[in-house]
């Protein structure tokens, strides 16, 4: 009897000194060592990328780097993010919330060279009919996009509004590992947030050709960081296509045949989660591997979005954008035909067509998916809306502005 009793209490000591001892831990341990940070645990090291397997990737990623997914610390921390990090089209309609300009939720669009994008960038910060529109100036590029009744809060992250704070172009990879400590600083004030990440796509061989003759006129976005997993590529990682400052007057064959030309399936790798495929290291693992991650990857992460557009499908894309945020253009965007690229389709042969089309591959099955997508979201919106008819009819027609306003405004892109 005796014996018991003072095991018990032995035991109930063990208890509460093992409590207290946990309890003393966490308070003594700062936030910094115990807690993993968000912006860099990409650099931790984990199982071999090749060893993952495929359709756990589509199944698991939650837009966020599978690998981490299954670590323990990391999952607790998603399960404490997710309800304010980057929101879908699925939860949108889902649950009944709208975009709140007035809290915490952000947009942050995610602009794929020759996608349309600049034309539509231009548009999200000087045609949406807002109660605080965004304050742009004569000659300045960048407007200031606050929120209403507020003049130091942000609603926009895009190149037109904040600029490209977090690199030239700045992708998937890069933007999902900066937005939020670009946006601290910028307020200078850390801020519980929601993101709704917007991304346009367009045809793929007109998309290439586009950007063909934008390199051929002399660009070359050089600038652009490309950061994945904490760093930049290296030029044997990455090496540059032509000697001297650009690329001007390059012949199609020879932009076809840069194997580290970055328009080549372009869309693919800038909507991947790149640290799946070990970044730009070619050698992690063999390129089927890469391909067929980086399209499941992009695929997820293009679903996952709160609201994309097709260049060629232009009225249902702002559709889908004005029901889903409930933000209203005050112009309609214009299906236009002829663009630098459709202008240099017809100068190019079927066989080098047939060529960019297998070459971006990966673009082209993207693309597919993307139509699908938006033609069944537009479908699903179609049938919850009840004036829908209407609606559709009066796009960039709202709060009696001028019928027929008919600038050339639209997703074009030359
Ligand atoms: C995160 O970054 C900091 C500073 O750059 C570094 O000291 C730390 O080791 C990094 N953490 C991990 C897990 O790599
Ligand atoms: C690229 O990956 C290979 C294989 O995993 C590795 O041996 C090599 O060090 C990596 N290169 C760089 C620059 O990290
Ligand atoms: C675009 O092409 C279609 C058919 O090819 C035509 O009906 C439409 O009017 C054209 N739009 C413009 C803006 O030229």
């Amino acid at each position: 009897m005796k014996k018991s009793v003072k095991y018990r209490f032995f035991l109930g000591c063990c208890v509460l000194i093992t409590v207290l001892f946990l309890v003393l831990l966490s308070w003594l341990c700062p936030d910094k060592v115990c807690s993993v940070p968000n912006w860099n645990y990409s650099t931790l090291r984990y199982p071999s990328w090749s060893k993952l397997s495929l359709k756990h990737v589509v199944a698991d990623n939650l837009g966020r780097p599978l690998t981490f997914l299954s670590h323990p610390l990391i999952k607790e921390r998603l399960k404490a993010v997710e309800h304010h990090d980057k929101l879908s089209f699925d939860d949108l309609i889902q649950s009944d919330f709208h975009f709140d300009i007035k809290g915490s939720d952000v947009i942050v669009f995610l602009h794929i060279q020759k996608t349309g994008g600049t034309s539509f960038g231009r548009h999200l910060v000087r045609d949406l009919d807002l109660e605080q529109p965004c304050q742009c100036r004569k000659g300045r590029k960048k407007c200031r996009c606050y929120r209403p009744d507020s003049d130091d809060k942000l609603w926009l992250f895009s190149r037109y509004s904040t600029g490209w704070k977090c690199g030239l172009h700045a992708d998937w990879t890069e933007l999902t590992n900066c937005v939020e400590s670009a946006l601290d600083q910028t307020e200078k004030g850390s801020a519980k947030r929601r993101y709704f990440y917007i991304t346009l796509l367009r045809e793929p061989v007109a998309r290439f050709l586009s950007e063909f003759r934008h390199v051929q006129r002399g660009a070359t976005w050089k600038t652009s960081r490309h950061l994945c997993s904490g760093r930049s590529p290296t030029v044997e990682e990455l090496p540059q296509c032509f000697i001297g400052e650009d690329w001007r007057d390059v012949p199609l064959n020879e932009f076809m045949n840069c194997h580290s030309n970055l328009a080549i399936n372009r869309q693919t790798r800038m909507l991947a989660d790149l640290t799946l495929v070990g970044c730009y290291n070619m050698s992690a693992m063999p390129q089927r591997d890469r391909d067929m991650l980086m399209l499941a990857s992009a695929k997820e992460n293009l679903r996952r979005m709160a609201f994309f557009g097709l260049c060629e499908y232009q009225k249902m894309s702002q559709y889908l954008f004005e029901s889903t945020f409930h933000l209203h253009f005050l112009q309609s965007f214009h299906q236009l035909n002829e663009t630098h690229g459709s202008l240099a389709r017809s100068e190019i042969s079927e066989e080098d067509i047939r060529k960019i089309r297998e070459l971006n591959h990966l673009d082209v099955q993207l693309y597919e998916y993307a139509t699908n997508l938006l033609k069944t979201r537009f479908e699903f919106m179609k049938r919850v809306d009840k004036n829908f008819k209407e609606n559709y009819k009066s796009l960039g027609k709202k709060k009696g502005h001028t019928e027929g306003v008919s600038f050339s405004v639209g997703l074009k892109e030359s």
